[in-house]
């Protein structure tokens, strides 16, 4: 693991994973801990080569304010503080925190003061994300204001003797020009990290510490297919090889050659060193499924009947000593900072502990962010197309399929999907959006296809930009790459006739149709 590391101290604002990527991003390892979850002797056991206040919604000087042992301040240890964190690190050090007149929010001109410490690579006005109603109106004592605003007096200041860095503005948003660098100067040049935290030393060091855990132990994974869990099976196969079995549960509602994809890269013939299980389960779930319309429904067939086969594998597998899980940073920090960590059944595979005899979890990628799980697949020599595959939901096909489901409309939703992915690849548009699929409407309508009537299906295109799936908006493809896909699509996938384009946003619409 990392030596040189930044401890992140959230006080609850948004942007808290913003915080800690752009620090991982320097090649610094960095962590979050609530500031309830950590005291003076965790942060010293931490060993931090600097600590970075995060924001938060609340007033420095309110009652029941987040605040922080003040001894971290005595540690040696450089801080800088953002937005609340800044007014905190005011506030606790003599400072003067108002309400204050003129609250500012977003874009806004910062104009830059002092370039002798984090801002030395500023621009004299630089445009930044503000989001505060209080402010610093006196700074401590020993620092010097280095930004202002016009309705903002302290909109960074520092002492550099003492490596205390204070930004009202929020350096971790995109829409703050610098922003990136100003993170970089305190990491690398204020706390004078060394860049270890490399995807390749981390594949070394968990492969060790796998080996180390596992001994002569059995490992079970259940493999979906999806990014996470191919890169735990690439790491696991790694370390520990035929310790190692994967059970593969082909549900029948993957997207078209999925299945072959993932059996020929983890299966026999492929490069990995590991017992690969392969269920061909389609045909129950098709059984388990007909008839079912009600998408709540739909899911916990799926679900359940993912449990039952996976557990009539693993039984012919016999006991095993370790339960392997894809989970990673978000899903921690999401179920909670601070509090022991949650064993998450993953929601692909719901409540799966429960059901297999098993003595421990490993989850070695629990603390890797998504984009580092994908570098970390790529170093494991995984292919570029499964490591930079979309996210897609556990019940798979099984929710785009509005209505009943059955292995003709499974073909129909594959092949469809199959096209629209092969033009938006073409187009070269696979980058920029963040989640695209074609679904079948549960709906027939009327068409003329030569000299003849038509009463066939309606494929549904959706796509949709994102940056964390909690809200979306509709992806402006463009009017003849949609035609390119319309045209092939009722040209070339039987029974379908229609193809109409999804211009819903999330909220009020959903990502998944069902
Ligand atoms: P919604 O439809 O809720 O989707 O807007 C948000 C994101 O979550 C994915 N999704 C799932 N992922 N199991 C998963 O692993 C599921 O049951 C599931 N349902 C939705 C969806 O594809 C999108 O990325």
């Amino acid at each position: 693991m990392a030596e040189n590391r930044i401890l992140i101290v959230d006080f609850g604002g948004q942007y808290n994973q913003l915080i800690a990527r752009r620090v991982r991003e320097c090649g610094v390892y960095s962590e979050i801990r609530g500031y309830e979850s950590i005291d003076l002797n965790g942060i010293r056991e931490f060993d931090p080569k600097g600590i970075i206040f995060t924001g938060g919604p609340q007033s420095a000087y309110g009652e029941n304010a987040p605040s922080i042992d003040d001894g971290i301040f005595e540690l040696g240890v450089p801080i800088l503080g953002i937005c609340y964190g800044a007014q905190l690190m005011a506030y606790r050090l003599g400072g003067k925190i108002e309400s204050a007149p003129t609250s500012e929010y977003g874009r806004t001109e910062v104009v830059v003061d002092g370039r002798e410490g984090i801002l030395r690579t500023a621009d004299d006005i630089n445009v930044c994300w503000m989001s505060h109603t209080d402010y610093i109106s006196v700074p401590p004592e020993g620092f010097d204001v280095t930004a202002h605003t016009d309705d903002c007096p302290v909109a960074a200041m520092e002492d550099r003797s003492r490596g205390f860095y204070a930004v009202q503005f929020h350096p971790e948003v995109n829409h703050t020009e610098h922003g990136a660098e100003f993170i970089r100067n305190f990491v690398l040049d204020v706390c004078r990290c060394d860049q270890d935290w490399q995807m390749d030393s981390f594949a070394d060091s968990q492969i060790a510490a796998v080996r180390e855990k596992v001994g002569n132990g059995k490992v079970l994974l259940a493999l979906s297919g999806g990014v996470d869990s191919s890169v735990v099976a690439a790491l696991l196969a790694k370390a520990i090889g035929p310790q190692l079995t994967c059970v593969f549960v082909d549900h029948g509602l993957m997207r078209k050659n999925e299945a072959d994809e993932v059996s020929s890269i983890f299966g026999k013939e492929g490069q990995f060193d590991l017992n690969f299980v392969r269920v061909d389960a389609a045909e129950r779930f098709y059984a388990r499924l007909a008839g079912a319309t009600e998408p709540e429904r739909k899911r916990k067939i799926i679900g359940e009947e993912f449990i039952r086969v996976f557990e009539e594998e693993s039984k012919k597998i016999g006991a095993v000593d370790f339960l392997a899980q894809g989970t990673i940073y978000p899903d921690i920090i999401e179920s909670g900072l601070g509090k022991s960590a949650v064993i998450k059944s993953h929601h692909n595979v719901g409540g799966l502990p429960d059901y297999v005899d098993f003595k421990e979890i490993i989850e070695p990628l629990r603390m890797l962010f998504k984009d580092e799980v994908r570098q970390l697949g790529r170093e494991l020599g995984l292919p570029e197309y499964l490591v930079s595959r979309q996210p897609f939901p556990g019940p798979g096909l099984g929710v785009r399929i509005i209505g009943d489901v059955t292995a003709e409309k499974v073909r129909i939703v594959q092949d469809a999907d199959a096209i629209y992915r092969e033009e938006i690849d073409k187009a070269g548009l696979a980058g920029e959006i963040s989640q695209y699929y074609a679904a079948l409407t549960n709906m027939q309508t009327v068409g003329v296809m030569g000299d003849f009537r038509t009463y066939d299906h309606a494929i549904a295109l959706r796509a949709v930009i994102t940056s964390d799936f909690m809200t979306a908006t509709a992806a402006e493809i463009p009017w003849d790459v949609l035609q390119r896909v319309m045209t092939r699509i009722v040209n070339e996938v039987e029974h379908v006739n229609r193809v109409f384009y999804d211009l819903t946003s999330k909220p009020p619409g959903t990502v998944e149709l069902e």
